[in-house]
């Protein structure tokens, strides 16, 4: 699968580890930064870029890193199309997955272990979405206006 994946200067270490990981599988990994936890960045930035590759269909998939999740899933969530879930544990992940057929994985750099979210990162890749009374809601969260 091509992946994307970004970092602030609180998901580095474990963005690394992830991508890592990732490319151990045999997976294509577009790395868009950060490269270093010593110099402080704006997590938009990196949240952004993952989002564009991913709306544009240029990756299949993100995977972002800040030290909670939270910034970083925000910001990709601001492009059409992207599906972007901060996940804490693997059912986060499993249903996100099936349910909500989520593009991007958000992680907490300052909470989660490497374990732990490798753990967390292998169900995201092997859950497929589900489809079916999903598929209505998916399409809805693009709609300009939806009620
Ligand atoms: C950076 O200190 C921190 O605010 C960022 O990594 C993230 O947790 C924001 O949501």
């Amino acid at each position: 699968m091509k992946i994307a994946a970004g970092a602030d200067h609180g998901g580095f270490a474990l963005k690394q580890a992830v991508v890592r990981r990732l490319r151990s599988l045999g997976h294509e990994v577009i790395d868009v930064g950060t490269e270093s936890e010593d110099v402080s960045v704006d997590y938009p930035v990196y949240g952004h870029k993952v989002g564009e590759l991913v709306a544009s269909g240029e990756v299949e998939r993100g995977v972002l890193v800040c030290g909670t999740g939270i910034g970083i899933c925000m910001s990709a969530n601001r492009h059409k199309g992207v599906r972007a879930a901060d996940c804490f544990t693997p059912y986060h992940a499993e249903i996100t997955r099936r349910h909500n057929d989520c593009n991007v994985l958000c992680l907490g750099g300052r909470l989660l272990s490497e374990d732990e979210a490798w753990a967390i990162t292998e169900v995201w890749l092997e859950t497929p979405f589900e489809g079916g009374r999903h598929e209505q809601r998916v399409a809805l969260l693009d709609e300009e206006d939806p009620a």
